[in-house]
């Protein structure tokens, strides 16, 4: 490349440099920071929170137009039940007023909304909305939100192993019938793709008992901005810096190329 065509590409944003044929099919974030967001602010706790809706609009947007077709955002994990009950029940009051303000703007854009987690123990209004929701936006087939509530890995694996343990003790399962597929089946994300990128705010470097087994081989992507500063740029970013990785899956370079 000439000197005018690198310094021409610095130039460029993110999002003209996304290859569309390379895109993820699934990305999922860890929304993180919301808290540390409000208190530089000098505010409660939970304006981070109604401040990280924007960001979930911004990237949900930003994931449809681009042409992902799943995307997964851990909102409220098995472990969240422990913070301050206020938190909790605001959060699940904010939960519940923003799903029923962007249903409307889920359905004109084709985004069919889907959840994750033991959904069961959410409060009703909550389960209700959420229901409502889903059932209106069913037949939206340009992308899937995918919402993990109540959720955890390690609840959600042991789960699956309580079901095929009941299979197996009711006749219908033999121990060589139990394959990768097989498992995966049981799992709450049976269906959908596994995530190739998996996003996480704050600066913090975990995976938090999200999506162990469906992040196998994707690549993780870490950025210092918190969530509610999170916009669309920045998931633009994280896709240009993905389609840039060598993805080897146990093989060597050579082998890939
Ligand atoms: C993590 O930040 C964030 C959460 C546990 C909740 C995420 C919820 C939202 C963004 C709002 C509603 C979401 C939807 C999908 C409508 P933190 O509180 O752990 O922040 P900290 O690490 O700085 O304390």
């Amino acid at each position: 490349m000439s000197i005018f065509a690198d310094i021409f590409w610095d130039l460029m944003d993110y999002k003209s440099k996304i290859n569309a044929e390379k895109l993820p099919k699934h990305i999922a974030i860890i929304m993180d920071g919301n808290g540390r967001w409000a208190k530089q602010q000098g505010e409660q706790r939970i304006f981070g929170h109604h401040n990280g809706v924007s960001s979930v609009r911004d990237t949900t947007e930003a994931a449809a137009e681009l042409g992902v077709k799943y995307l997964t955002l851990y909102a409220f994990s098995t472990e969240n039940w422990n913070r301050p009950k206020d938190e909790v029940e605001a959060l699940m009051e904010l939960l519940v007023m923003t799903i029923s303000k962007e249903t409307e703007t889920l359905l004109k854009n084709g985004i069919r909304l889907e959840t994750i987690g033991d959904i069961d123990s959410l409060p009703a209004s909550c389960k209700y909305q959420l229901q409502e929701a889903k059932e209106a936006t069913k037949a939206g087939d340009r992308m899937t939100l995918v919402l993990a509530l109540s959720y955890s890995s390690k609840w959600e694996i042991v789960k699956a192993v309580k079901e095929i343990a009941q299979e197996a003790k009711d006749g219908k399962l033999k121990p060589e019938d139990i394959t990768e597929e097989l498992f995966a089946g049981k799992l709450c994300t049976s269906g959908m793709p596994d995530p190739e990128l998996m996003i996480r705010t704050s600066g913090e470097h975990r995976i938090s008992n999200f999506l162990l087994w469906q992040l196998s081989y994707a690549e993780f992507y870490f950025t210092e901005k918190l969530w509610p500063d999170f916009r669309k740029e920045d998931l633009y970013e994280a896709i240009y810096n993905y389609q840039n990785r060598e993805r080897r899956f146990g093989k060597t370079s050579e082998q890939i190329q």
